[in-house]
């Protein structure tokens, strides 16, 4: 399988990382940096292609991780060259460009799948098959928790201009917000706060208050102010019982002998969660079934998370666009 990779960055030196535990997979890249791209290559033993055109035509699986106002142009470009195409979260910046990926790759016979990792790291998958599976009951309220320093590393700063990454709630929320989705099922409305959502710049922190149909009640907070680093968590309340879940009390293997101690998870490499992800992407291309997360499921978590955004502007509850 010859993948064509876009964005030598944050995110496409990790999907790189999981190319690499793949025997199957032949990396090819492109990125507008050339000095970059050279040096990836050589780390990520992969071939650089000369230009956009010359990595489509090289790839039999297109894999986009450019900032995301960059995301509907090159996703278009490459269903239109017949590629299958995985997309970073989230799937565009809005809805209507979201819809057009959604739609060149219905017309065109195309699989589209969009990167919603949260549904592959283990704990949210798990909580996710609990919940489905009954022990708790009927489910009636939901809390998750995401964040930390803010992503000023992306190149450009474009992570700070939400014209280009939608801020907090459509960039990092969006992550809670599918998995409450896929969970609970459809969102009727959605309520959101935020310190820097109407200045449209800058580090922001949101706290979004999200009315399903079902009746259930969630809240989820991001943000991208929390100096103390990376933290995700959730809590959900059912009336036969409840799960909660903290990044940083999460048990893992903890060792302590003369020589130090150590903590480690006790997971094999292919249990990452970005593993698993491109993992399933691709086997569902090499076995024509549909991808697990399509681009229509990315499309509405991008329709939570604009509604969000819409609701810090205006400090009205927003329902979001049904898709
Ligand atoms: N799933 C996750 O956990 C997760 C985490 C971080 C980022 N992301 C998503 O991945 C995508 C890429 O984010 P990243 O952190 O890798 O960003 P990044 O800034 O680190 O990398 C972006 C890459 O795109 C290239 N690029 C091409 N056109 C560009 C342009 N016009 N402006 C700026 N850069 C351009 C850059 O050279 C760079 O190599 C985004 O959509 C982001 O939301 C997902």
């Amino acid at each position: 399988m010859r993948v064509g990779l876009l964005g030598t960055g944050w995110m496409g030196t990790v999907h790189a990382r999981q190319y690499a535990k793949m025997p199957d997979v032949e990396l090819h890249v492109f990125d507008r940096r050339p000095e970059r791209v050279a040096a990836f290559c050589s780390e990520w033993n992969a071939t650089p292609a000369s230009d956009c055109d010359a990595l489509l035509a090289a790839a039999d699986v297109v894999d986009i991780c450019y900032p995301t106002d960059r995301h509907a142009d090159y996703a278009i470009r490459a269903i239109a060259a017949g590629k299958p195409v995985i997309v970073e979260k989230p799937l565009a910046l809005d809805v209507a460009d979201s819809m057009k990926i959604v739609e060149a790759a219905d017309r065109a016979g195309v699989p589209l799948g969009c990167a919603m990792v949260v549904r592959c790291f283990p704990e949210y998958a798990a909580a996710h098959q609990l919940v489905l599976s009954g022990l708790l009951g009927r489910p009636a309220a939901a809390r998750t928790r995401r964040g930390g320093k803010a992503p000023l590393t992306g190149a450009d700063n474009w992570f700070m201009d939400h014209r280009r990454s939608g801020g907090v709630l459509v960039d990092l929320a969006i992550h809670d917000f599918d998995w409450l989705r896929w969970t609970f099922g459809e969102v009727a409305q959605l309520y959101s706060r935020s310190v820097r959502a109407e200045a449209g710049e800058g580090p922001d922190y949101a706290l979004t208050t999200l009315t399903f149909d079902s009746g259930l009640v969630a809240h989820c907070e991001s943000t991208w102010m929390d100096p103390s680093g990376f933290r995700t968590a959730f809590e959900v309340c059912g009336s036969e019982g409840m799960i909660e879940y903290d990044s940083r009390t999460t048990p893992s293997l903890r060792t302590h002998s003369a020589s130090g101690s150590v903590a480690e998870s006790p997971v094999a490499a292919t249990d990452d969660p970005y593993y698993l992800e491109l993992r399933a992407f691709l086997d569902a291309v090499s076995a024509g079934t549909p991808p697990p997360i399509s681009g229509l499921e990315g499309a509405k978590a991008v329709a939570l998370g604009v509604a969000a955004l819409e609701s810090a502007r205006t400090g009205q509850p927003v329902k979001p666009a049904r898709l």
